[in-house]
């Protein structure tokens, strides 16, 4: 015979009755487990707490504490260790109670031999898929992660290798992009990987206040320098002095304040308000907009000398539906965030959710597919998040009709996510269409797309033929 090796795993039994305890260790030894043995529920929930065990086998009814009891407790102190129940026969009802509240398995007294081993063996095959799956989510959590961006598409990377590169100089970076796709994160990621990282990371809306506020917020103030100007405060400047200043929606700068913007830059110095003594201060500032700025100083709203100041290396963080690859990395993303926050468990999407996610166009960019998969872990009512979860618009797919031919008026510029359909199009070309666009959403499931459409899934198929013979092919 080999040399025993080391335990497979430590059992914990606890049985008020001897003999069963006595022959469970017998059985369970043989297999080569260690097993601890415990008299009653109390003693069972003592030893647990001490750790180090893997599987609990419990005998339902005990004095003291019940199995169930004990199951309840063994949850709050040890959630990942498993119970298996033991009952006798006629509890069954018990058991199927307390598989609702988290035992494993149970096996119905008198069980044999094989069968015991098989339950115990499944159980720790399932709690060890369980770590794995855990240690493999966490290694996929690290490879997507960019500090806390997170996207595998060409353009996501081609946006971190930017913003890697620009980190190092002092240069001004302003980042330009839609609303929602992520810009301030873009700011914050080239701060932390900045030599200034350790420094501080001061950030200042410049949409949010009025302009008298904005600047004494800026550049501070001295006591008395207004009224309510009770004591001297440092201003934003000061703060990031060091460090990374981020001068969000820059658009909305008044031209008063422009260009004493412009005087840090140039000469890295200001005055607080009210004072006439000058601080110099080290400071990199980044700035963002979703406007067109280069637009706005053609139309005189925003000084041009300040923009090149500010432009001297421009980021542009691409729009969700140019990065489609990310949504549904982004959406799994966010469905363990909210989850967690609401306590819920999910496994994830339904196929046909999924679909939906990645075929909406996502005006909204990254804020409204965190917004979406926020609202619909709340609602999700399932173990997982299903089309009906998510809002109207994101299940539907827009059909745009256009009048004219294909090179005629309309027939432009069709949003992604939309699919354009001629008037006058024959309607058997349109169910072709229809059909094509509603497989291709459900990942070419001919199941869901029957029920999505509203018809039997045996239409589907004679459609699809009907279709393949029309092309010639077989
Ligand atoms: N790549 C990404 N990975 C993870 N979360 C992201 C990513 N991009 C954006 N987000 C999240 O999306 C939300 C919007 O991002 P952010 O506030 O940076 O957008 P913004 O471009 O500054 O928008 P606005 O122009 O409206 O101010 C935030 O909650 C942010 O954490
Ligand atoms: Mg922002």
């Amino acid at each position: 015979m080999a040399e025993p090796g080391p335990p497979l795993a430590t059992l914990l039994v606890a049985d008020d009755d001897p003999a069963v305890r006595q022959s469970l260790e017998r059985t369970l030894t043989r297999e080569g487990y260690a097993v601890v043995l415990a008299p009653d529920g109390q003693a069972a929930l003592e030893r647990l707490q001490e750790g180090g065990v893997d599987l609990v086998l419990s005998d339902l009814k005990m004095p003291g504490l019940t199995g169930l009891e004990l199951l309840r407790e063994a949850k709050a102190v040890a959630p990942d260790v498993d119970v298996i129940l033991l009952t006798a026969f006629g509890t069954v009802e018990e058991a199927v109670r307390a598989m609702k509240d988290g035992a494993t398995d149970f096996l119905t007294k008198p069980f044999q031999r094989a069968q015991l081993t098989k339950v115990v063996r499944q159980a720790l095959e399932r709690r060890d898929l369980i770590a794995q799956n855990r240690a493999l989510q966490k290694r996929l959590d690290d490879l997507l992660r960019q500090g806390n961006m997170i996207g595998t598409s060409p353009a996501f990377r081609r946006l971190m290798t930017l913003v890697q590169q620009v980190a190092d100089s002092s240069a001004t970076v302003l980042v330009q992009g839609e609303s929602g796709t992520g810009k301030e994160l873009v700011a914050r990621a080239i701060h932390d990987r900045s030599s200034r990282r350790n420094g501080p990371f001061i950030a200042v809306n410049c949409a949010a206040l009025p302009e008298t506020l904005l600047e004494s917020e800026l550049f501070g103030y001295e006591k008395g320098a207004f009224t309510g100007a009770a004591s001297r405060k440092e201003g934003r400047f000061e703060l990031a002095d060091g460090g990374t200043l981020f001068l969000d929606e820059i658009a909305d700068l008044s031209p008063v304040t422009q260009p004493k913007i412009l005087r840090v830059l140039q000469e890295g110095e200001f005055e607080r308000v009210g004072a006439t003594k000058t601080i110099r201060v080290d400071v990199r500032i980044v700035t963002a907009t979703n406007q067109d700025l280069a637009t706005l100083v053609r139309e005189k709203r925003f000084r041009e000398d300040l923009f090149y100041r500010l432009n001297v290396i421009t980021i542009q963080v691409p729009p969700l539906r140019e990065k489609h690859e990310d949504v549904p990395v982004l959406a799994q993303h966010f469905l363990r965030v909210y989850a967690a926050k609401n306590n819920r468990q999910l496994d994830g999407f339904s196929d046909e959710a999924l679909g939906c996610l990645e075929a909406y166009s996502w005006p909204g960019n990254v804020r409204e597919l965190e917004n979406v998969v926020e609202r619909a872990v709340v609602l999700a009512r399932g173990g997982r998040v299903d089309a009906a979860d998510l809002p109207d618009a994101v299940r539907e797919r827009p059909v745009m009709l256009t009048r004219g031919g294909p090179q005629g008026p309309g027939a432009g510029a069709v949003p992604e996510g939309v699919f354009q359909i001629r008037v006058g199009t024959p309607l058997a070309e349109v169910e072709a269409r229809l059909l094509e666009e509603t497989l291709r959403l459900n990942h070419g499931n001919k199941t869901l797309t029957a029920k999505m459409l509203g018809i039997d899934p045996k239409t589907v198929f004679r459609k699809l033929k009907q279709g393949e013979a029309e092309d010639g092919t077989p």
